[in-house]
């Protein structure tokens, strides 16, 4: 098991994902349970990168159900094409919202979310299985390099399934 000290706070926004990247690599190997290593990564995410609100929803029929999270309780079910979540898994891409108030549709889980990214976890198929919802309580949190650091991680998550 990895035990995570020292952590530099003073590090870049790529110097960060490289970091994370490592320590979601360590903290999954050797781990074949998916609950147990989603659950990590959210609090890898959830400490290093100091969000608001990180969590997998993942695809059960036509809805997405909420899996292992970090942070306040969260709506359990998102109907296909609902909510920048559900918009994610229909349109199988990444969302980055840098207002939420301006996205028609946004499903507020809490009023304190500002901004959020959506990933969706696409396997082997070329199916959507489920996503990786990112919240912020501040406006204009997720920028291009959030997109590539976690798309990189993302493309770790899905070998775990
Ligand atoms: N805001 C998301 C719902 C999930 S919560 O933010 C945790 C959405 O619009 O899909």
């Amino acid at each position: 098991m990895i035990e995570l000290k020292n952590i530099n706070k003073e590090l870049s926004k790529h110097e960060l994902y490289e970091q994370l990247f490592v320590h979601i690599q360590a903290v999954t190997h050797g781990e074949s349970n998916l609950i147990a290593n989603l659950s990590n990564i959210c609090a890898l995410l959830k400490e290093e990168m100091n969000w608001f609100w990180v969590g997998f929803y993942l695809v059960e029929g036509e809805e997405l159900v909420l899996g292992p999270f970090q942070g306040p309780i969260a709506c359990t079910r998102i109907k296909k094409g609902k909510g920048v979540c559900g918009t994610s898994w229909e349109q199988k891409k990444t969302i980055v919202v840098s207002d939420v108030n301006q996205f028609e549709g946004h499903i507020a889980c809490s009023s304190i979310s500002q901004s959020e990214i959506v990933l969706p976890i696409i396997n082997v198929e070329g199916k959507c299985i489920g996503v990786l919802d990112v919240d912020s309580e501040y406006l204009n949190t997720f920028d291009e390099e959030d997109q590539i650091g976690l798309e990189k991680i993302m493309n770790h998550i899905v070998s775990l399934f």
